[in-house]
């Protein structure tokens, strides 16, 4: 690796003073909870293979995953079911759409990708156990175990997604008639809102990324937490897919998997190197934070991040 490590500190402190002020964006509404958050939160995170972790601004402000959970929830049904029983009900293709498209793949009637809300939400009932119950704690214990931390819950969020989430109850039962939804929609429905919810700060994000960039491995405990061959899957899917419309433009201007959440926060993985996280509510049009990809973008030039 050329780039020195020790450079790290000074490029997120950098970005981080200049972006500070920065106020463009809206906050997300349709999820009520997530518009009454301070839009001025700002913090940055790299963690290293090594398992050095820098930060930068709020590094304590913890706030929902959101999909940032759909990569995890991918990799824990690869894990259980393997690649062939999960593709079997959720593709790889991108959609060219928004986060919560209401479009399946013609012919197979599955949801494109496990990155865009219907994807995560078959995802979801793929995880076993008898009900939600089962299936979050499995949840919980993935997602402290890519942490290296323990997790809180935000049941302010979570109720307030689950009472106004018609458009992704629309979308369940959508799968269940065309058989891809196999349990009961609201119980499958309750394990993606409650996914959702789990509080992280940008160093647990930027470990969970990191953990990725190991294959697998987390650089902070050193367990291997998930094969190497589904790490590949997964941070191939986040580059197509992670960041949904916006993907594209994302692939040239940052190149590196990553993924987004309404909450504001952003995660990258460069495999081999590091794993980075960045959180900023306020959001564009794509649902994307607008400080996240600038910082994104200004750090893969800095850094040489670009995996093309
Ligand atoms: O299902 C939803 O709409 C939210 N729980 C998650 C959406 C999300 O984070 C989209 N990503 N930018």
């Amino acid at each position: 690796m050329s780039f020195s490590k020790k450079r790290i500190p000074k490029i997120i402190q950098e970005l981080y003073n200049k972006y500070k002020d920065h106020d463009e964006g809206t906050l997300p509404t349709y999820i009520p909870e997530l518009s009454r958050v301070d839009p001025k939160h700002f913090s940055i995170a790299v963690v290293t293979l090594d398992g050095d972790v820098f930060t930068a601004g709020e590094d304590a402000q913890t706030f929902t995953i959101q999909s940032m959970v759909k990569p995890f929830l991918y990799g824990i049904t690869l894990e259980k079911l393997g690649p062939e029983a999960v593709l079997e009900k959720v593709g790889v293709e991108p959609t060219g759409d928004a986060f919560n498209t209401i479009k399946l793949l013609p012919k197979s009637n599955r949801p494109y990708n496990p990155m865009v809300n219907a994807g995560a939400i078959a995802i979801s009932n793929l995880i076993p156990g008898n009900d939600y119950h089962d299936r979050i704690v499995i949840v919980k214990e993935a997602l402290e175990q890519m942490a290296a931390s323990p997790l809180g819950f935000d049941i302010s969020v979570y109720t307030s997604e689950k009472t106004m989430g018609h458009h992704n109850r629309a979308m369940a039962y959508l799968m269940l008639k065309f058989g891809i939804l196999t349990g009961n929609p609201e119980e499958i429905l309750e394990s993606y809102f409650q996914a959702c919810s789990f509080l992280v700060t940008v160093k647990d994000l930027a470990v969970m990324a990191a953990t990725l960039a190991n294959k697998g491995t987390n650089p902070i405990s050193q367990t291997q937490i998930i094969q190497p061959k589904n790490v590949k899957d997964i941070i191939c899917v986040m580059m197509t897919c992670g960041m949904y419309d916006f993907a594209g433009e994302w692939a040239y201007t940052v190149g590196i998997p990553a993924k987004s959440g309404v909450s504001g926060g952003i995660f990258g993985v460069v495999p081999g190197r590091m794993g980075i996280a960045v959180y900023s509510p306020p959001l564009d049009e794509s649902g994307t934070s607008i400080r996240g990809i600038k910082v994104f973008q200004e750090m893969a030039q800095m850094m040489d991040l670009s995996i093309f």
